[in-house]
């Protein structure tokens, strides 16, 4: 594996598996009364939040802590980046109290690869702006495996607001590496220019794709990256791209529901299908802290004990 993980295109299948089958024997951890493992007791993580997150800071805190490492968590918010300190002297500063791994998530695109140039430590990505969040990727992959078996022919549905999501362009490189076929289906407004180069097929028609999908994974409508109208309504939106209970019907008897959160119930998901058996939206959080174990636990080369 390489040092950082910084995009999910970098992920060989290889990396990819052991990452996930890692993820699979930490995942008994979980399961005990005791979760703690020492295998990065000496060790810092730094989280470098410069946007708002609730279950990546989270999970990346619980992750850590889980493997005895010492954490520090830094948040743009009240910190001297208000002042104008830079994104490199904001990293220095950090490295110079012992990071030997520092998560960021920021909203430049390439802020992480950024970084990766100015510390030793291991960077990993937890979401840059509009471009990537592997350990959202990784963590989805390993939700589907677990609820559908292998992921080798599985189809695949990622749907919404595409060009705003991070998490649509990880699962892409990600799932494509792991042998499933994507395919993406959002408004024309909301489909990146560069879709043509991404290894999936694209469709503007859900619901000609849901019958044939084995997962339909909602995204978020980005209203806050929005600075335009991409629909002509929420409630139009709703209409043609929302998981509602009828469409929901009208999937697979055992296709199952992904979201990576936060949701807008009601917009692209109504509450009922987010909170069905067949929804993974919570088993997803939970599979986000086993996944950033493995990934720190392989970056920092801890050994199991
Ligand atoms: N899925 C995800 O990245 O959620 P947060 O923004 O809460 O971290």
């Amino acid at each position: 594996m390489n040092r950082h993980l910084i995009s999910a295109g970098d992920l060989a299948k290889d990396d990819a598996l052991l990452i996930l089958d890692t993820a699979e024997e930490l995942a008994r951890v979980s399961e005990r009364s005791i979760k703690k493992l020492p295998t990065l007791r000496g060790r810092t993580v730094v989280n470098l939040f410069f946007e708002d997150s609730t279950r990546t800071r989270i999970s990346f805190e619980a992750a850590a802590k889980r493997l005895s490492a010492d954490v520090i968590n830094f948040s743009a918010k009240g910190s001297s980046v208000s002042k104008g300190e830079s994104l490199k002297d904001t990293a220095l500063t950090l490295e110079a109290m012992g990071a030997d791994a520092v998560v960021i998530r920021h909203s430049a695109s390439g802020a992480p690869h950024r970084l990766a140039n100015w510390v030793h430590g291991s960077v990993v990505n937890a979401g840059d702006g509009t471009h990537e969040h592997p350990t959202q990727a990784l963590l989805d992959a390993f939700s589907m495996r677990r609820r559908l078996g292998g992921l080798e022919g599985r189809k695949v549905t990622i749907v919404g607001d595409v060009l705003h999501s991070r998490v649509a362009r990880s699962n892409v490189l990600l799932l494509h590496t792991l042998g499933a076929e994507v395919t993406l289906v959002a408004p024309p407004t909301l489909v990146p220019v560069s879709v043509g180069t991404w290894p999936c097929e694209v469709s503007y028609d859900l619901d000609a794709v849901l019958p044939k999908s084995d997962v339909v994974m909602m995204l978020r409508v980005q209203k806050e990256r929005m600075n335009a109208a991409y629909f002509p309504s929420e409630r139009e939106y709703s209409r043609r791209y929302g998981l509602d209970r009828d469409r929901f019907a009208r999937m697979p008897d055992d296709a199952i529901v992904m979201h990576p959160g936060p949701m807008n119930r009601g917009m692209e998901i109504a509450a009922e299908v987010a909170d069905s058996a067949r929804s993974t939206i919570v088993e997803q959080v939970a599979n986000g802290v086993t996944i950033r174990m493995a990934v720190l636990y392989l970056l920092l080369g801890g050994e199991t004990t």
